[in-house]
């Protein structure tokens, strides 16, 4: 019955979307849009943070695979987020709309470092519940490229004079999946 599982766990797990398949839109930046894609972002965020923190081993796979559904989401709405924030042309955004997206951009910065930080504590427990532990490694890694993606969007987006912000909360980002990275790569 274990081994079913982790078949079944193995071939259900794999990401379903790579950065390769985002496609940026011919079409003017909407910041209204972007701001409410990246603040739904945030929210799944939180879902995934509850769900890793509620975490059993006692559970197993099925406790593993719940993460894993969530984490699905997350990846589906942040292929939303990309085709709502990265477009061809760079925008020419105002004043209100601007702080609205350096808000929404730093709350999600937040929100990704502490489900990370969930996730690496309690890579003891996904270790006790193989293949979850090997899952998990490789999908931070993929995830790792998909956000950096987004943030070159952002980036490219936001005037000169607020870009350090969101070179700042980019560091963030990135310093969370380098630490979640390094310790799902222990054995
Ligand atoms: C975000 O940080 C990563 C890692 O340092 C870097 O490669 C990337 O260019 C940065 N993106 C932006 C938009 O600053």
């Amino acid at each position: 019955m274990r081994a079913f599982s982790a078949t079944l766990f193995i071939a259900a797990a794999s990401l379903s979307v790579s950065a390769a398949n985002f496609d940026k839109r011919d079409v003017p930046y909407n910041p209204q849009v972007c701001v409410d894609d990246i603040n739904t972002l945030s929210q799944q965020l939180i879902v995934i943070k509850t769900t890793v923190d509620a975490f059993e081993p006692s559970v197993g796979f099925e406790g593993a695979m719940e993460i894993h559904n969530e984490e699905k989401v997350f990846e589906h709405l942040l292929q939303q987020t990309y085709r709502g924030c990265c477009v061809d042309t760079p925008a020419n955004i105002k004043e209100k709309d601007e702080a609205a997206t350096i808000d929404a951009v730093g709350n999600y910065a937040s929100h990704v470092a502490a489900a990370l930080s969930a996730m690496g504590i309690k890579k003891p427990d996904f270790d006790v519940t193989p293949p979850a532990n090997e899952h998990f490694r490789g999908h931070l890694a993929d995830l790792t490229g998909m956000v950096n993606d987004l943030f070159s969007c952002i980036a490219f987006n936001t005037p000169e004079k607020s870009l350090p912000m969101i070179k700042g909360y980019n560091s963030t980002v990135t310093d969370a999946f380098a630490g979640a990275n390094a310790i799902y790569a222990e054995d």
